[in-house]
């Protein structure tokens, strides 16, 4: 690897570790030489992540907090700052759809759940937040990092069905660029603020949604594959060269984007 993309030693903090796409970034990032802090809310999982793969090459360290919570965070932030004084790269992977933030074919606007809809917010929108706002001191401490969202097809062309998710990705796209000139004029230019939008990938939260038991498309999955001009799923490892550019130096004068890594889904008109 050419030092231009190297994370050897980056101090990179990724919530949301423990599930598909973090398992996968969490492993690749600490064999590039990363110390990657997985962070996870579910305190078990988190430290059989770590045990699973830590070994003498691999530098990976556990951080129990939810990202909603503000209290847990901030306990984060302190062991953090004990441990390593300073932070250069946050992944902002946790977050996810829910099946109560959803309008069936059967239903309309009138059966939204609100409460559905305020949990589907507060853990995509306030769940990057909150994690920024109180790790940026860590940030400063020598001026310059990398903050990496994790967007969504689904935040810039609205997706049927999948009404909250939508909504609350379409804020970390807002949110993104917006921090990103917010810390240039007032911290740091070398503070950047990017967001990485998967297409679709076969993880736990949508393999029923996209696959049927016996592994077949469903009718949703075949409707993406169609319009997915690369005709198939992502694999997670596919995500890595973006996350790499971003997270190193390659990138250094790149802020306020939103770069989907998602076989042409975004550019195809469905014509
Ligand atoms: N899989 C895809 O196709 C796809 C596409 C676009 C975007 N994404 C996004 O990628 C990210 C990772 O998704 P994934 O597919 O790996 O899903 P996943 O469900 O496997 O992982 C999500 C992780 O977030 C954690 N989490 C949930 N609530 C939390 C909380 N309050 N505090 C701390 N952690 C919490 C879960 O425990 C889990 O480890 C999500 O933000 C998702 O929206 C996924």
């Amino acid at each position: 690897m050419s030092e231009l993309f190297s994370v050897d030693d980056k101090i990179i903090v990724i919530s949301g570790a423990t599930g598909v796409l973090g398992q996968a970034m969490t492993v690749y990032l600490a064999s590039q030489g990363a110390r990657v802090v997985a962070m996870g809310r579910n305190e078990d999982k988190v430290k059989s992540l770590v045990a699973d793969i830590s070994d003498t090459r691999h530098k990976v360290f556990p951080l129990v907090a939810n990202v909603t919570k503000q209290q847990e965070l901030e306990q984060a932030k302190a062991e953090l700052e004990v441990n390593f004084g300073k932070i250069d790269v946050l992944i902002n992977l946790a977050g996810g759809n829910m099946a109560g933030a959803v309008i069936t074919p059967e239903q309309t606007i009138m059966d939204a759940k609100i409460n559905e809809l305020e949990k589907v917010m507060e853990l995509n929108y306030l769940g990057s937040f909150l994690p920024i706002k109180t790790f940026l001191p860590l940030f400063l401490k020598d001026l310059k990092g990398s903050i990496i969202n994790i967007s969504s097809m689904a935040a810039q062309r609205p997706i049927t069905r999948v009404l909250g998710y939508g909504s609350a990705k379409a804020a970390i796209d807002n949110l993104t660029k917006w921090l990103a000139i917010e810390f240039c004029s007032k911290h740091s230019a070398e503070l950047r603020v990017n967001a990485i939008a998967p297409g679709f990938f076969l993880t736990e939260q949508n393999r029923t949604l996209l696959t049927a038991k016996d592994g077949q498309l469903t009718k949703r999955g075949q409707q993406i594959i169609a319009n997915t001009p690369m005709g198939r799923f992502g694999n997670p490892d596919e995500l890595f060269g973006v996350l790499q550019w971003l997270c190193s130096d390659a990138s250094k004068f790149v802020t306020g984007t939103i770069i989907p890594v998602d076989g042409g889904f975004n550019a195809y008109s469905g014509v």
